[in-house]
């Protein structure tokens, strides 16, 4: 699919359709966020203010309707224990069949925006970011502390490790089970800060 005016409005008018209005804003917050942090690090602009419009298009479907993507899609055994990530490869499938998205970086980085995994491409880490990190819907506090730390030297992987921090600390809060790949991630950041 070419990224042109006309197709970006086809897919915002699809997802003001398809998510509730909270997440709308959050989508374009991170869609924004992505086009901005794509500039900082020399990555392009229009590919990932597709990806950060994207990323969350299955977010607000049903568990029923999620289910029935699961024989389709690429989803780890240990992503189906929370329903909650189980937005990501469907996204991405739906990213490319409603869309015709065949962009691999686009596609993976909607896919890995949840639970990310170990040594992300420079793409991957920018979305996965941007979600955590827009302003629209994110608290100011939270992105401001980011902001900074994404300044000091290899700022992305501390902002990453950051960011795993907060959702190791929120899971445990809320007895919620942690997926291993979570923690892998987080020893591996922890490695390369
Ligand atoms: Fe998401
Ligand atoms: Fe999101």
């Amino acid at each position: 699919m070419e990224l042109t005016k006309k197709n970006i409005e086809n897919i915002k008018t699809w997802l003001k359709n398809n998510l509730d209005e909270e997440r709308y804003k959050h989508t374009l917050g991170v869609a924004s966020c992505a086009e901005e942090l794509a500039l900082k690090y020399d990555l392009n602009p229009k590919k990932a203010y597709i990806a950060g419009l994207m990323h969350d298009c299955a977010k607000c479907f049903s568990k029923d309707v999620s289910k029935s993507y699961f024989d389709k899609v690429d989803i780890l055994e240990e992503e189906k224990i929370n329903y909650k990530t189980w937005h990501a490869p469907i996204g991405a499938f739906i990213a490319k069949t409603e869309f015709g998205i065949d962009d691999d970086e686009i596609l993976s980085a909607i896919r890995w925006h949840t639970l990310g995994k170990i040594n992300m491409t420079l793409f991957e880490k920018i979305i996965f970011l941007a979600d955590k990190i827009e302003t629209e819907t994110r608290d100011c506090e939270w992105c401001k502390c980011n902001r900074e730390l994404l300044e000091q030297e290899n700022g992305l992987n501390k902002t990453l490790l950051n960011c795993y921090r907060a959702t190791l600390k929120s899971l445990c809060e809320r007895n919620l089970k942690i997926c291993k790949l979570t923690v892998d991630i987080y020893n591996n950041l922890l490695d390369n800060i």
